[in-house]
């Protein structure tokens, strides 16, 4: 698993108009910005259109959109890394939808102390923790509570 990283996509962004330090809520972009948007989303997470989108109709819901929409508004927008420095999709993501290592969950504890932790802060000015992400009492299962 590599460190989290500081965003190589500030100027993908800023040629859309979009400020990292400032983003919209994605429900709120305008459809011709959230459609260039899209691009920044393949190249973050190495993903294609079709691993999100049911091709046929890219208005309906999908799991790996509401997984999508909670990274953007909850990550992205909620938490900073604490060097100030931009933080977006690719800064954890680094080209693959899934990166984690979970065959060691102490190990896995320890990596996300360091870098998820340590690392970031909340832009709200409250304590950073586990539980901003993972919730009290502690819950493993952050992607099956938001696709539910
Ligand atoms: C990581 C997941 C992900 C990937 C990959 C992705 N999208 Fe999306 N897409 C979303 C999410 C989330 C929304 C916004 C949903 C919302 O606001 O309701 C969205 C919205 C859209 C919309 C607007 C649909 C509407 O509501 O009218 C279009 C069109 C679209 N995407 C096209 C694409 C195309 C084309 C690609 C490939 C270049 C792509 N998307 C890749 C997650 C993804
Ligand atoms: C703070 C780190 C972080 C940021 C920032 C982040 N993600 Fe994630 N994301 C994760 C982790 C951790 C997982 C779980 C990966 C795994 O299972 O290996 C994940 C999983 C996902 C998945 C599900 C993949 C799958 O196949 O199960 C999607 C989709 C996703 N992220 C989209 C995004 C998008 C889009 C952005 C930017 C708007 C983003 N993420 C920003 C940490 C992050
Ligand atoms: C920035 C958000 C964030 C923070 C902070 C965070 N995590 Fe995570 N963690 C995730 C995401 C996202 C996943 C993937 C969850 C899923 O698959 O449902 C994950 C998964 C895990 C897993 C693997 C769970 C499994 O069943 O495979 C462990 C263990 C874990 N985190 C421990 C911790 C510990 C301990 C801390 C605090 C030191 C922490 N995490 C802080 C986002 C975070």
């Amino acid at each position: 698993m590599k460190p989290i990283a500081v965003s190589a996509m500030a100027t993908d962004l800023q040629n859309l108009g979009l400020d990292l330090k400032n983003l919209p809520a994605l429900e709120k972009m305008e459809p011709n910005k959230l459609r260039k948007v899209m691009r920044t989303f393949t190249k973050a997470l190495g993903a294609k259109c079709s691993d999100c989108h049911n091709e046929s109709d890219y208005a309906a819901m999908t799991p790996m959109k509401k997984i999508a929409l909670h990274m953007w508004n909850d990550y992205v927008r909620g938490l900073s890394l604490d060097s100030g420095e931009p933080l977006y999709c690719d800064s954890c993501h680094q080209g693959r939808m899934k990166f984690l290592d979970r065959h060691d969950k102490k190990a896995l504890g320890a990596w996300m102390d360091e870098n998820y932790v340590d690392k970031m802060k909340r832009r709200d000015g409250k304590e950073h923790k586990c539980a901003t992400c993972h919730g009290e009492p502690f819950d493993e299962d952050i992607l099956a509570r938001w696709t539910k």
